[in-house]
C-alpha cells in the first residue's frame, strides 16, 4: 500500500520540529527532520577543510556524504548548534547539495523506515519540490520576534549565553536566505494549511493540525 506522507514545512524555530514529532508518535509513522541533512552538510563540508559558503565544496560533501558518516552526524551535539543552522542554510541554496539529497528524502517517504503506514517530513520544501503529491501539508510560521524569543529562550535554559538582537538578527538572516534562494525557496505550497503558532501554544498547535491532517487523509488521529 502507498505510504502516507504528512509534509509539514515552515520557517526556524515556528514549532514545526516539535509539532512534525508528535504527529508522528500518535500517528505511528516515521519521521524525517530534513533540516538535519543539511546540517550535516554543512558540518561535513566544514570538517573536509571547506567553506560552506563555497558552493563546490558543498556538493562535493553532500555527493561524499554516506549512510554511516549521516548516522554519525545525526548524533553530534553540533549539529544542532548555530553555527550548523547558518552552514546549512547556505548549503542548501546550493542546486547540487539539494539535488543529492533529494533520492533519500523520495526514498524515506516511499518507504518509510520500520514499515509504518506513513512518515512525517519536515523541513522547507517539502510540500513544494519534495514531496508535491503528499495528501496532507502543512506550512507552520510565527512571528519572527516570537521565533527569536523562542530560539533565545531555548539556548538560555540549555545554559548557552545569548543575546537576543543577535539571535534574532541570526533568524532574519537565516529567513531571508532560505526564502530568497532560487532553488526550492521557503514558501507554502499553494495546497498547504498555514498554521500560525505565534499565539497557540504546543498542544493547541498538534490539535490543530491532526484535526487538518484527519480532514485530508481520513486517518482516525
Ligand atoms: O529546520 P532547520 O532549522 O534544522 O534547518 C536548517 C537549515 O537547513 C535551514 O535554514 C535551511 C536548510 N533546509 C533546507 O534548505 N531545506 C530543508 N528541507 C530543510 C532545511
Amino acid at each position: 500500500m502507498k505510504a502516507v506522507v504528512i509534509a509539514i514545512d515552515g520557517p526556524a524555530a515556528s514549532g514545526k520540529g516539535t509539532l512534525a514529532r508528535r504527529v508522528s508518535d500518535r500517528l505511528g509513522f516515521a519521521h524525517l527532520d530534513t533540516g538535519a541533512l543539511y546540517r550535516a552538510v554543512g558540518l561535513l563540508t566544514a570538517r573536509r577543510g571547506g567553506d560552506p559558503a563555497d558552493p563546490a565544496a558543498a556538493e562535493a560533501a553532500a555527493r561524499a556524504l554516506d549512510a554511516q558518516q549521516l548516522a554519525e552526524l545525526m548524533k553530534d551535539p553540533e549539529l544542532r548548534g548555530d553555527w550548523a543552522a547558518q552552514a546549512a542554510s547556505q548549503v542548501g541554496a546550493v542546486p547540487g547539495v539539494r539535488a543529492a539529497l533529494m533520492d533519500f528524502q523520495r526514498g524515506f517517504a516511499a518507504r518509510p523506515p520500520g514499515g509504518g503506514a506513513g512518515a512525517v517530513l519536515d523541513g522547507r520544501d517539502i510540500g513544494t519540490v519534495v514531496c508535491p503529491d503528499a495528501p496532507a501539508k502543512l506550512f507552520v510560521t510565527a512571528a519572527v520576534d516570537v521565533r527569536a524569543r523562542r530560539r533565545f529562550n531555548e539556548l538560555l535554559a540549555r545554559g548557552v549565553p545569548a543575546i537576543y538582537d543577535a539571535v534574532l538578527a541570526d533568524m532574519k538572516e537565516r529567513d531571508a536566505r532560505d526564502s530568497q534562494r532560487a532553488v526550492a525557496p521557503l514558501r507554502p505550497a499553494v495546497d498547504a494549511f498555514l498554521l500560525d503558532t505565534s499565539s497557540l501554544d504546543a498542544d493547541a498547535a498538534f490539535e490543530a493540525a491532526l484535526s487538518f491532517i484527519r480532514s485530508k487523509t481520513g486517518l482516525p488521529a
